[in-house]
């Protein structure tokens, strides 16, 4: 049954664990309204013949409905309508209430791609990669302008926002692999911002994960060529690579040295008179602050020159560049300029 109608309605594979239950939805909908429509085109066509005018002075006799009848009309379509909502809003819900054990990606959408970005694993554009039969949530975010997450076969779909995150869930049943739309036009290459999620079977997944973070050389078979991954072994380091990306270390040292700017070197929790007068310490929020908005809040002894980030970093970029921040300790700082390429691109 569910296949027949599946097919009926042109409706894609059912590959998540939401699709079923938005479907049946879907064909109770669509069967309630087409057998209304139905039943009133038909007996509108059978009291045309019926009642057709018989000669010039005939009237129409005026009819005073029961009141059963009104109550049928008000009650029917209500109860339907109502019913409708309550199991839609029950599937709202639960699309809406990622699971507390879900794994987490994050996702940065721009003009024209996807960006997936593992807390703890690779990065890649375009990719996603999940395992079968385990929630994942995504925390999505744009960089530039409204863009939407759709994958069809998932019945997932997710407006994803400049300057704030929103989040959506799903649980891929089917190994496999299915398309990623934009379903919110956003310029000219909006068709072509096409993506990809790879439902992978969990062992398998698990050990594509574990080659990746042993080496970031290519896994035969496993990358396809529009896929990009950089491996990087913590939040700390893509902080690291954001860093060398945006040219902080032109400004910023992490030995200790003072230069244009503050040292990074044990920043995280020192105290910095500011020159207000006003000491502060240095915590997230203000490393934050002070990435978005650099002359806010002025540390003694430096020109108010650093330009601000707003716009130009993502969320997540600015969660790893604070984790960095945080990891350069004296215990742990690494004292040796950064290295090596921004990217390990495989292809
Ligand atoms: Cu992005 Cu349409």
């Amino acid at each position: 049954m569910n296949e027949f109608f599946r097919k009926l309605l042109f409706l894609p594979e059912q590959a998540s664990t939401f699709a079923a239950g938005v479907d049946h939805l879907h064909y109770f909908v669509a069967l309630t309204t087409f057998i209304m429509a139905l039943a009133v085109g038909v007996l509108a066509v059978v009291f045309i013949a019926l009642y057709k005018r018989k000669s010039e002075t005939q009237t129409t006799p005026h009819v005073e409905p029961t009141m059963m009848i009104e109550a049928a009309f008000v009650s029917v379509p209500l109860v339907l309508f109502l019913l409708w909502f309550a199991v839609g809003f029950r599937q709202f819900v639960e699309q809406d209430t990622p699971p507390a054990d879900a794994m987490d990606v994050y996702v940065m959408a721009k003009k024209w791609m996807w960006k997936f970005n593992y807390p703890d694993g690779p990065n890649s554009v375009n990719v996603l990669r999940v395992p079968a039969g385990r929630p994942v949530r995504l925390l999505m975010t744009s960089q530039d302008v409204i863009h939407s997450f759709f994958v069809p076969e998932f019945r997932v779909k997710k407006d994803v926002n400049p300057g704030r995150y929103t989040q959506t869930w799903f649980n891929a049943t089917t190994p496999g692999k299915y398309e990623i739309l934009c379903s919110q036009y956003c310029g000219a290459g909006h068709s072509i911002m096409r993506g990809e999620v790879i439902v992978m079977p969990p062992a398998e997944y698990q050990t594509w994960l574990d080659n990746l973070k042993r080496s970031p050389l290519p896994q035969d078979g496993l990358n396809t060529d529009i896929e990009k991954v950089s491996v990087n072994s913590s939040l700390a380091e893509q902080g690291r690579r954001v860093a060398a990306e945006q040219g902080c270390f032109k400004c910023h040292t992490i030995d200790g040295t003072k230069f244009t700017g503050p040292t990074w070197l044990n920043m995280f929790g020192r105290t910095e008179k500011l020159i207000t007068g006003e000491k502060i310490v240095v915590d997230e929020a203000y490393m934050t602050e002070s990435i978005m908005d650099p002359l806010a809040k002025i540390v003694e002894g430096y020109a108010p020159v650093m330009p601000s980030f707003q716009n130009k970093l993502a969320g997540p970029e600015i969660a790893a560049l604070v984790e960095y921040m945080k990891s350069l300790r004296t215990d742990t700082a690494r004292t040796t300029p950064p290295e090596g390429p921004l990217y390990a691109p495989v292809h």
